[in-house]
C-alpha cells in the first residue's frame, strides 16, 4: 500500500479483537510517529496491560459522564461504550508542559502512526478522551503509572489492534472547506 493509499483508507476504528499486535507492527508504528514533523519535545508512552487500559477507560468514562459537556455524557451513555474501544494497544502523547507547539508536535506524531497502522493492515483510532482521565484529580498518579515523567501534559493518544467491527459511527467530512485562489 503507497502513502495515499493509506492515507485515503485510514478510518476511525472502534471495535477491536481481543489480540495483541505483533512487537514488530507497534516498532514501525512507533518509527513512524517519530518520522513526523517536530519542533521541540514530546513523550510516548505504549500501554499494552490490560489492568492499566482498564483503569484508563474506566476512568476516562466516568470522567465523560460526570464532565457536563453533552456530547461526552452522551456518547459515553451509549450502550456498551468503552472510550478505548477494547484496543489492546495505547499509545499516550505527552508533551512538556505550556509548550506552545506540543499539541501540534503530538498530532503531527499521530497521524503519522495512525497512517502506518492503516498500512500494516491494523485498525487504529486518534483519541483526545483520556485526556479526561490525565487531566483529573488522579491524574498525575495515573500518568507516573503510565511511564510518563512529571511536568509533562497529555496531549492526545492513539489506540491500535485488529479491527472487529468499523460501523460504530459514521465519518462526517462536511466541516471541512478547500478554498483555491490561483
Ligand atoms: C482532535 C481529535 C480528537 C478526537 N477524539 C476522539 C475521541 O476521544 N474518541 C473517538 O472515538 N474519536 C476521536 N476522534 C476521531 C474523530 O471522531 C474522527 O477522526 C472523525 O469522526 C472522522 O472519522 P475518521 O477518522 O473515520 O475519518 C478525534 C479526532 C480528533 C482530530
Amino acid at each position: 500500500m503507497d502513502a495515499l493509499q493509506a492515507i485515503s483508507k485510514r478510518r476511525s476504528i472502534r471495535s477491536y479483537k481481543n489480540e495483541q499486535i505483533p512487537d514488530s507492527a507497534l516498532e514501525k508504528i512507533l518509527a513512524a510517529g517519530s518520522c513526523a514533523p517536530v519542533a521541540g519535545s514530546f513523550q510516548m508512552s505504549v500501554i499494552q496491560n490490560p489492568e492499566l487500559l482498564k483503569k484508563i477507560n474506566d476512568i476516562t468514562k466516568k470522567a465523560m459522564l460526570s464532565s457536563g459537556i453533552p456530547f461526552s455524557v452522551e456518547r459515553a451513555s451509549l450502550p456498551g461504550y468503552e472510550p478505548l474501544y477494547g484496543a489492546p494497544t495505547l499509545i499516550v502523547l505527552f508533551s512538556p508542559e505550556g509548550s506552545p507547539t506540543g499539541p501540534a508536535n503530538a498530532s503531527c506524531a499521530a497521524e503519522n502512526m495512525l497512517i502506518a497502522a492503516t498500512a500494516l493492515g491494523l485498525g487504529s483510532c486518534y483519541l483526545a478522551s483520556p485526556r479526561m482521565a490525565f487531566d483529573g484529580e488522579d491524574g498525575v498518579a495515573l500518568a507516573r503509572e503510565a511511564g510518563i515523567p512529571e511536568g509533562f501534559s497529555f496531549n492526545c493518544a492513539v489506540i491500535v489492534g485488529y479491527t472487529k467491527d468499523d460501523k460504530l459511527f459514521s465519518r462526517n467530512r462536511e466541516d471541512i472547506k478547500i478554498t483555491y485562489i490561483k
